[in-house]
């Protein structure tokens, strides 16, 4: 794989691919490659020049393309997710810890991220590794939570009387759509490297199965500042043209939002995943 592709890790989770053109990837280089996602979690590239037709055959190699329901897509790109936040917005999109599509029952794999247009100063987003962060609980813990299963929703993020949905207004779409719930395993066993995950986030896990919310809230607290610790953890910090690709079900990212009075525009496409199953 060596010869294939130049990987340099950048610690706790991801890797920095380097001296590859995305638009002229040879199937040795994408075998390379998805080994390294399989290992890494998260893959970044950069400078790269990638109309949105290159960006979507890049994403297409991976798997079937998902259009997320809820969000606004590039003119005349109707399978590309527009992540903008214009200077005059407050909030932004993804300004905490989460893992996308946990709310769906068979959630998306993960996300090609391009950077179109970055503010002059901050914007990086968070990504860490909920392999990780499993693997530095104590045993004790870690077979407890291979016994539960937690309920995922989008209804508090993306219906229509949320918060967020109406804070985002114009950015977000189909609030009737957020309005079944998911069930998955608390930990999964990865479906790419085998690894046990944590699988919850903030962003979208309600409760444990058969707990009240009540009842879950200190529990799931808990594993939510063990995973967002540092040492689970990486911040990366953007230029135009860099693509960060993302297991959803492996990783956490949270866009951080310190760059009020400038713009910033990501593409992001997205790839279908599979039914979670208990480590
Ligand atoms: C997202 O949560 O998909 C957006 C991430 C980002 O804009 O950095």
């Amino acid at each position: 794989m060596g010869e294939r592709i130049k990987l340099k890790s950048l610690g706790a989770v991801g890797a920095r691919v380097e001296d590859i053109n995305l638009s002229q990837v040879t199937p040795d280089q994408l075998n390379a490659l998805k080994q390294a996602f399989a290992d890494h979690e998260v893959l970044f590239f950069e400078d790269q020049d990638l109309p949105p037709e290159a960006h979507l055959a890049f994403a297409e190699r991976w798997g079937e393309i998902n259009v997320n329901r809820f969000f606004a897509t590039v003119p005349g790109h109707p399978a590309i997710a527009q992540v903008v936040k214009e200077p005059e917005q407050q909030g932004n999109i993804g300004g905490y810890w989460h893992t996308d599509h946990s709310y769906d029952q068979i959630p998306a794999l993960g996300s090609m991220l391009l950077a179109r247009q970055t503010p002059p100063v901050g914007g990086d987003t968070l990504f860490a590794s909920c392999t990780r962060a499993f693997s530095t609980l104590s045993e004790g813990l870690q077979q407890m939570l291979m016994s539960l299963r937690a309920v995922h929703s989008a209804r508090h993020v993306f219906g229509a009387q949320a918060e967020y949905s109406e804070a985002m207004k114009g950015r977000l779409g189909n609030s009737d759509q957020a309005n079944v719930d998911a069930v998955h395993p608390v930990v999964i066993r990865h479906p790419l490297s085998g690894k046990p995950a944590l699988y919850v986030n903030p962003g979208f896990t309600l409760r444990f199965e058969g707990w009240t919310d009540k009842e879950s809230a200190p529990l799931l607290d808990y594993l939510y500042q063990h995973i967002g610790r540092a040492e689970h953890s990486i911040r990366y910090q953007w230029r135009e043209g860099s693509l960060a690709f993302w297991d959803n079900r492996a990783t956490w990212h949270w866009a951080v939002n310190d760059y009020q009075g400038s713009r910033r525009e990501m593409h992001r496409v997205t790839i279908e995943g599979e039914e979670l199953h208990p480590a």
